[in-house]
């Protein structure tokens, strides 16, 4: 087919989890497909479990979704960092965070799917994720990180969503360090700030977003961010609610926007909260 195609899977649950049944996913993924997450419910086997096919209203909403919003930001170029950063102390040992990428890669892909040229830097994340035509550039250091960003600096829409680490070991170990004494001291230095920096660069037309998470004074913290990185829009991550922040498949955010005004996107998957954000972004544009 040379048209958009849309996979509903439809099986058996022990067959949907079967890591055949994984990878062959994930290749008609990378072949352009997009796939209808399956549904939790009665089976075909009578048993009941994960892998039943999407309802069709369901389909027929995902198949609205798409047309209402495809080609929306056809020659726009996207950046999208994702995951957290490792820091080496030593050739065994890292500082790092609990970042699982799952925001940054539904944003990336959100993006893409609007027909944005995406740019995805991405630290480590586990697992494998599908990616539509996204250009990925995987990165282990902030400083990494840092880098690819600004060889992408031509953006159009740039999200920072990555839990990039502040600090990194002045000093790397060459070989592992033994423990002796009962303290020890490890001196960090500041890591460069992504956003902060091409906040500072930031062109007429291009819209800059940012993410913060706090775990004190949320909106004033967030409020902050938003004017001392000049970003547009910053997305403040809610760590106080159950199903939101780090890890999990749902997320439940508020955007503060730089013209002023915040909006709400309440608890739902983390899918669905990048189609809000991409949503506004597409209004700023
Ligand atoms: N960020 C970045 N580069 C860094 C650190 C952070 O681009 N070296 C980005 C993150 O991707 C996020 C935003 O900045 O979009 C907020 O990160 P955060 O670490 O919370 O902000 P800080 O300014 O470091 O403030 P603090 O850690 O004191 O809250």
């Amino acid at each position: 087919a040379t048209c958009p195609v849309m996979v509903a899977p439809a099986m058996d649950e022990d067959m949907w989890h079967h890591p055949a049944t994984r990878e062959n996913l994930e290749k008609i993924r990378q072949h352009g497909c997009s796939v209808i997450p399956v549904g939790h419910g009665e089976l075909a086997s009578g048993l009941v479990g994960e892998g039943r096919m999407a309802e069709p209203e369901e389909l027929v909403q995902h198949l609205e979704q798409y047309f209402s919003r495809s080609g929306q930001l056809k020659g726009k170029k996207a950046l999208v960092t994702a995951g957290p950063t490792y820091e080496a102390i030593d050739p065994v040992r890292f500082i790092s965070n609990h970042s699982s990428g799952k925001m940054g890669y539904a944003l990336a892909e959100e993006l893409s799917g609007r027909g944005a040229e995406v740019t995805l830097v991405s630290g480590p994340v586990p697992g494998k994720h599908s990616l539509n035509g996204i250009h990925l550039v995987q990165v282990k250091t902030a400083d990494e990180m840092y880098r690819a960003c600004m060889e992408a600096s031509d953006y159009d829409i740039a999200i920072m969503a990555a839990a990039v680490a502040d600090y990194t070991p002045v000093e790397v170990a060459d070989q592992k360090i033994k423990k002796k004494e009962e303290e020890f001291t490890l001196r960090l230095k500041k890591t460069g700030d992504i956003l902060k920096t091409l906040g500072g660069q930031k062109k007429n037309g291009q819209v800059l977003v940012g993410f913060a998470l706090e775990t004190t004074d949320e909106k004033e913290n967030a409020l902050k961010k938003l004017s001392g990185k000049n970003a547009d829009i910053i997305v403040l991550n809610s760590l106080n609610d159950k199903g939101a922040g780090f890890g999990g498949d749902t997320n439940k955010v508020t955007l503060y926007f730089k013209r002023g005004g915040e909006k709400e996107i309440g608890l739902k998957p983390k899918t669905e909260v990048a189609r809000d954000i991409v949503d506004s972004i597409t209004e700023l544009l």
